[in-house]
């Protein structure tokens, strides 16, 4: 099935896209025992130092900083990493600051993209602009695009009640994950631990949210399985313009058509038509 492949991603700084990355990893590594990398992209490797200088988990981590930040140049370089990591590993967790210098097709080389965001009317407005620039990303090719995920980060209690994402929000279908507790001790964390070493209650909302993501996870696994197999059907017969996905086409249709043969009333026999198919009536001339 391929390694599952999540991107956590935002255009907007500090909506805490290390923090989840870091103890995401930790927590497919730890408590579901999945073969995990990190992969950070960001410039300042929060989510890489944090995992390599915390306790000691199963995590392979790589901090990669494109020198070249020409459009084509640092596509190239990220998908490069990200496949041969992806081939590895049951679980690739990556971890990213957007800007709109990027390549938006990067995110096809991914299941999951998560985005972090908190609820306040003006980090929503900004995360929306951010998600419709990018839209075509999760319509471009049919049965095989990334699921969005929406992660309502650092929620604070009194938000909890509040239901910021209504009907109107996003044009793009998306699922909104179980929110990450706002937590004044989550600093304390950096570099030393993880949030669900401690039990409390953002400990629970995180677990919920991981548990979330991987659920997502299957999910999508299951629909692109299901899509590819359909392109795989088709490709023989439709997408190669060539001489034999040509021949096998007509000779599909002829298939169907062989209980109807001895009643058609021109005569034509089969193995004319076969070999008009093949060009070989010319060469008979
Ligand atoms: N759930 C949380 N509760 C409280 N504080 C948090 C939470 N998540 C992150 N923070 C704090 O918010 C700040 C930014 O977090 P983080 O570095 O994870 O965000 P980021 O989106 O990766 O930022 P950047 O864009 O700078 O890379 C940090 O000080 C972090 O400790
Ligand atoms: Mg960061």
């Amino acid at each position: 099935m391929g390694a599952l492949r999540i991107l956590v991603v935002s255009q907007k700084g500090g909506v805490g896209k290390s923090t989840l990355s870091a103890n995401l990893t930790a927590w497919f590594s730890d408590s579901v025992r999945k073969k995990t990398s990190l992969i950070d992209l960001d410039p300042h490797g929060s989510s890489s130092s944090w995992v390599n200088s915390a306790r000691e988990i199963d995590a392979e981590v790589e901090h990669y900083v494109a020198s070249e930040f020409g459009e084509r140049r640092w596509l190239l370089g990220c998908r490069t990493l990200i496949r041969s990591f992806s081939r590895k590993v049951e679980v690739l967790i990556s971890d990213l600051t957007w800007s709109p210098a990027m390549d938006p097709e990067f995110l096809h080389e991914f299941d999951l993209v998560i985005v972090p965001t908190s609820v306040s009317a003006i980090e929503l407005a900004g995360t929306c602009k951010f998600l419709e620039s990018i839209s075509w990303v999760f319509q471009a090719k049919p049965g095989d695009y990334p699921s969005l995920l929406i992660c309502p980060s650092r929620v604070t209690q009194e938000e909890l009640s509040t239901s910021p994402f209504d009907k109107e929000f996003l044009s793009i279908p998306f699922l909104l994950l179980p929110p990450v507790l706002h937590d004044n001790q989550m600093k304390t964390f950096f570099k030393k631990g993880f949030v669900f070493d401690r039990p409390s209650a953002s400990c629970n909302a995180f677990v919920q949210c991981a548990e979330a993501i991987s659920q997502a996870g299957v999910l999508h696994k299951k629909r692109t399985e299901k899509n590819r197999t359909k392109i795989l059907d088709r490709r023989i017969l439709d997408c190669h313009n060539s001489k034999l996905s040509r021949f096998m086409s007509r000779k599909k249709s002829i298939s169907n058509a062989a209980s109807t043969d001895q009643f058609n009333p021109s005569g034509q026999n089969k193995l004319s038509r076969i070999s008009k198919i093949l060009g070989v009536t010319r060469a008979h001339k």
